[in-house]
């Protein structure tokens, strides 16, 4: 198959409590909303990409459980190849806390399940499916072996490897050789680079960026939220703002962005326009609530107009 995407990451179940803010520390607050839906950051990115017209396989993990049978169905349904997610019995489904505050922001506690019993022999295993991608995404739910084998099993085979390196944690050396593009976002960019997980204004978050190209990294897009994005390749930086949007649920923004750039990339998009593309999928997705209800089709995508930030 052309211009083939392969995920190989993590699903889980969201379950999602909406209210006036994010309580603090020892807190119970009165939400207004809940609802149950598919997540997970790989299954996001695939259902992303799947939804935007990319040729999507995904290699994960789910529990024996409706949790699992649901989320299968439902990459299913959005068109990714899902011969390659398997059930691990007696295993839950990985599941996301997520709160959801009025104006956009979120917290998120995850428990991984199924996605924390995907094991290098697995990853190896794959091979033979994975063929010859284009493009491999990975994130940083599933165990950190299992991600570095998935890693140098991308790059044999010649695919680019990209990287979302959420949840923010350190990372062994061995991955900044082996990965093609980052896509951090500011709080997991400041951590891989040991500064404390903040905000960073465009001046710093080029600093960490180039301190990442200097450990290895070959490309990197940082994702700054209603800023849009920092493209650094090439010793060279380049900022694509956001679309100016209502947003009123940034979960997976950061997934809808990866999708939308994967697809771009495996049409032979250059990376610049790859951002611009993946910068107007993403900010349409904030207008809607849910990780992957926002995740707009190609169709959608062609009708929105907005104005740059
Ligand atoms: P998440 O972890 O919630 O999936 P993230 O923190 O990885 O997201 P962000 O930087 O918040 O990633 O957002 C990713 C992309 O989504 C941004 O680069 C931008 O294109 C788009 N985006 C996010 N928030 C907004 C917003 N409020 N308005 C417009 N676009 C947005
Ligand atoms: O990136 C958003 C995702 O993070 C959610 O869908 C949740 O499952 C967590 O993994």
């Amino acid at each position: 198959m052309e211009n083939r995407i392969v995920v190989i990451g993590s699903l889980n179940m969201d379950l999602v409590a909406c209210a006036p803010r994010i309580p603090i520390v020892g807190e119970t607050i009165v939400g207004h909303t809940y609802f149950s839906a598919p997540g997970g950051k790989g299954a996001n990115q695939a259902l992303a990409a799947a939804r935007l017209g990319g040729q999507v396989g995904m290699v994960g993990r789910v529990g024996s459980d409706d949790f699992g049978r649901q989320m299968r169905a439902n990459l299913k349904q959005a068109g990714c190849d899902v011969s390659r997610l398997l059930e691990v019995p007696a295993c839950n489904s990985g599941i996301a806390v997520i709160f959801v505050a009025d104006d956009g922001p979120n917290s998120i506690i995850v428990v991984p399940g199924a996605n924390g019993r995907l094991s290098p022999e697995d990853v190896r295993a794959e091979a033979e499916y994975l063929g010859h991608p284009t493009v491999v995404m990975l994130q940083l739910e599933n165990p950190m072996p299992a991600v570095l084998e998935a890693a140098h099993l991308g790059r044999r085979l010649g695919a680019l490897v990209i990287l979302d390196p959420a949840p923010a944690q350190r990372v062994p050396e061995e991955l900044f050789e082996l990965v093609d593009l980052w896509t951090p976002n500011e709080a997991e960019a400041a951590t891989l680079s040991g500064l404390p997980p903040s905000r960073l204004d465009s001046r710093l978050a080029l600093l960490v960026a180039q301190k990442l190209r200097g450990r290895g990294a070959k490309s990197v897009i940082m994702k700054l939220g209603d800023e849009g994005c920092l493209l650094v390749e090439k010793g060279e930086s380049q900022h694509l703002p956001a679309v100016k949007v209502n947003a009123v649920d940034t979960t997976a923004a950061g997934d809808v962005f990866n999708g939308a750039l994967a697809v771009a990339i495996s049409e032979g998009q250059e990376l610049a326009a790859a951002c611009a593309f993946a910068n107007q999928a993403a900010g349409l997705s904030v207008t809607k609530r849910g990780a992957q209800a926002g995740a707009p089709t190609r169709d959608e995508l062609s009708a929105f107009t907005a104005p740059l930030g």
